[in-house]
């Protein structure tokens, strides 16, 4: 699409009148018609304007139409090229559309054949420019700082950050892995007061143990081997501003310790230093890990999250927010599309709903991932399954598309939930080889309530009844 966002259409004919024609034919208040009289120049605009639809004589000087199409379509791959040719060239028009020309036209032409002709293509070239307004559109209406949802968790999430940032000293960022804790990170920091002071992430997962305490707080030189000179560490480089502390769950016991003090304190002190130095710091931590499974273990301290944890955000699943996957699907292949010069601009029915069916455990990164091979794939403008990725090929192939547990119930037989808890306790109850304790951890309930569940089963007449002597007989 030309830069201004009207129609370009490039021609490109050793003949002048020819332009002229062109031009006299297609050019309007919405259509920009750029012309050359060689291949060599007409690549060049066509890199500049990247035209929707282009008019190339067959036969240009030092060149033939047919090689500048293999380039003209590298270059501006959704481009329609329409070849011109003499009516003696009739295997060189079937050629060029073997090769990827949308369409040949046979000189002499005249300005209504031209306009009849090439119409269709301006046409189509107008509803991929509104296509891709309307996904722009729609895209920046649900976009809060790169971060794409209209779902209510994520609305939810966006109101959270805005009535943080303007107050935070520290907040804690939690969510599985991919579903956009560093966005997060970053969004509160530009909503901050400090949004002009620097914004410096520490990722605690790739900083050896032994080097943490001068990464952080830095040190001087000689106060260690390889400590060639003085070096400021992540706090003092996050002076009057933001510290992102990035997988916060993986730093050392020890180094909590000193983070609480430099946090509470606002100062540090370099390795090797008497001096401590006063840092003005906001501090953001991040983590997928289970903090609370980690404070029970011990190999997380109490005092640190809670003067962590005194704001959290807590990010969604994608899981949690189906309703998000298209708009998210859209916007990837939006970016991809550009970053990767291709037409691609659409996907099938059929993948959009493979791709809402699954569960995504690498949340958005996946989806991402997914998406961006899937536009490198793509031969025509359009994803389909075939484009995903060969690991994800049975998943979403259409007979198995569904990784969520089917519910294989007949209309006409529909069990009540109390029936199918009892269903389901005698399934888990097969699957833990009887063993009831075992069966009631699964299911997340009491032994008693399962003993009564299971003599449910037996005598759905009955009142609750001990536990039965045999329970294999059950499954
Ligand atoms: N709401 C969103 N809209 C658009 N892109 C998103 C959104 N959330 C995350 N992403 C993209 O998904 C990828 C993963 O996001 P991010 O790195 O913030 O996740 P994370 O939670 O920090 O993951 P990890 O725990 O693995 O570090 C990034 O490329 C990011 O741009
Ligand atoms: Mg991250």
């Amino acid at each position: 699409m030309a830069a201004d966002e009207t129609i370009c259409v490039l021609a490109v004919d050793d003949d002048p009148a020819a332009l002229e024609l062109v031009e006299e034919a297609l050019r309007s208040a919405s259509v920009k018609v750029i012309t050359s009289e060689t291949a060599r120049e007409g690549l060049a605009l066509a890199r500049k304007w990247r035209p929707d639809v282009a008019i190339v004589d067959l036969i240009l000087p030092g060149t033939t139409g047919l090689d500048m199409l293999d380039e003209l379509l590298t270059v501006a791959p959704q481009c329609d090229v329409v070849l011109l040719t003499g009516h003696y060239s009739t295997d060189s028009a079937v050629e060029a559309i073997q090769r990827g020309a949308s369409d040949y036209l046979t000189k002499p032409i005249s300005v209504k054949d031209l306009r009849a002709r090439i119409g269709a293509y301006l046409d189509e070239a107008r509803r991929r420019l509104r296509a891709t307004e309307l996904e722009r559109e729609a895209a920046a209406a649900n976009c809060f700082h790169g971060m794409i949802g209209r779902s209510s968790v994520m609305a939810d999430v966006f109101a959270r950050i805005r009535r943080i940032a303007p107050h935070y000293r520290s907040v804690l960022v939690l969510g599985e892995t991919g579903t956009g804790k560093e966005l997060v990170a970053k969004a509160i920091h530009t909503l901050s007061p400090v949004a002009k002071g620097p914004f410096v992430v520490c990722n605690c997962s790739a900083v050896a143990e032994t080097l943490f305490e001068s990464e952080l707080f830095g040190h001087v030189k000689g106060s260690f081997t390889g400590a060639t000179a003085n070096k400021i560490g992540f706090f003092e480089a996050a002076n009057g501003g933001t510290l992102f502390l990035d997988e916060l769950g993986d730093l050392p016991l020890a180094m909590q310790t000193k983070l609480l003090r430099a946090i509470q304190n606002q100062e540090v002190q370099r390795v090797g230093s008497p001096d401590t130095v006063r840092v003005s710091v906001r501090i953001i931590g991040a983590t997928n890990r289970d903090l609370h499974s980690m404070m029970a273990a011990g190999t997380f301290r109490e005092d640190l999250y809670y003067r962590l944890a005194m704001v959290e955000v807590k990010l969604p699943s994608l899981a949690q927010r189906p309703d998000d996957i298209p708009l998210l699907t859209r916007h990837f292949i939006a970016s991809f599309a550009k970053e990767y010069s291709k037409a691609v601009n659409d996907i099938s029915t059929r993948a959009m709903a493979a791709l809402s069916r699954r569960r995504w455990p690498g949340n958005i990164r996946e989806l991402e991932n997914v998406i961006g091979h899937a536009a490198m794939m793509a031969e025509g403008d359009t994803i389909d399954i075939g484009d995903f990725p060969a690991e994800y090929g049975e998943a979403y192939g259409e007979e198995h598309a569904d990784p969520l547990p089917a519910f294989p119930f007949p209309q006409a037989s529909l069990p009540t939930l109390a029936e199918l808890g009892r269903q389901y306790a005698r399934h888990v109850l097969g699957v833990a080889n009887g063993n009831k304790a075992r069966a009631a951890e699964l299911l997340g309930i009491s032994r008693a309530t399962l003993y009564k569940l299971l003599s449910e089963i037996e005598d759905p007449g009955s009142p609750a009844a001990e536990p039965p002597a045999n329970s294999n007989a059950l499954v």
